[in-house]
């Protein structure tokens, strides 16, 4: 268990833990030296993977690319983490690790692209402050992005997008979105996670945006 210690509200375990449970020897802790021992690949940071599929299969399917992604949900870790073990992949890595912990290994100028998908997105005004993107977030990952890095987002929480878009143009970053449609679910934001094919099936509207930091 490398998740650090903390207050979650998220959900930890799932019903596939018992059978992945095996797989946890594959886990390490993330350090400073893991990080700069991959910082010449480009690389792609995944927060809150999930199921760990959608990471998997883009692992797969673009080998010049290096993925990394993190959760504190360990099953998703786990499947990941045996894809990566079963298809003998050298460029996937998961972490049992809120983004928190992770944050502080990753070498300053590293991230080609950051990606958070569908974040829980604790509505009430009350619990915005468990919010996984957040200025306290984006002040811990900037110095990790590289100039002209790639920062996507996908929600369908309405107000979890316009926050998040208020605070990525408030750290500069730049969007070449023009008109509304371009935020909407289409063949070309669609991304195939588990909680982006939920949302579809509620019939919820969702939203995208992908930014390029600033030099
Ligand atoms: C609603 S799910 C979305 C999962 C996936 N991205 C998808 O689109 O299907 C949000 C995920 O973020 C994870 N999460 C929440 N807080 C986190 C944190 N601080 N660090 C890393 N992951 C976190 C949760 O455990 C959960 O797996």
């Amino acid at each position: 268990m490398t998740v650090s210690e903390g207050k979650y509200f998220g959900r930890k375990q799932g019903k596939s833990f018992q059978r992945l449970s095996r797989f946890q020897n594959l886990l390490f802790d993330p350090t400073n030296a893991f990080f700069q021992s991959i910082i010449d690949k480009t690389l792609v940071l995944e927060i809150g993977i999930g199921d760990g599929i959608k990471i998997s299969k883009d692992a797969s399917e673009d080998l010049d690319k290096t993925f990394i992604g993190c959760d504190i949900f360990i099953d998703g870790v786990l499947r990941a983490a045996r894809y990566q073990s079963e298809h003998k992949l050298k460029n996937l890595f998961v972490f049992h690790n809120d983004i928190q912990s992770l944050v502080t290994h990753l070498p300053i100028n590293s991230l080609d692209t950051v990606r958070v998908f569908f974040p829980d997105p604790w509505p009430k005004t009350r619990q915005k402050k468990r919010r996984t993107f957040s200025a306290s977030l984006l002040e811990q990952i900037l110095p990790a992005m590289k100039p002209e890095s790639t920062l996507e987002f996908a929600t369908d929480h309405g107000d979890y997008f316009l926050d998040a878009l208020i605070l990525v143009s408030k750290y500069g970053f730049k969007t070449n979105i023009k008109t509304p449609d371009m935020w909407q679910y289409s063949v070309f934001n669609a991304i195939g996670t588990k909680y982006e094919k939920k949302a579809l099936d509620k019939n919820s509207k969702l939203f995208y945006f992908s930014v390029r930091k600033s030099n």
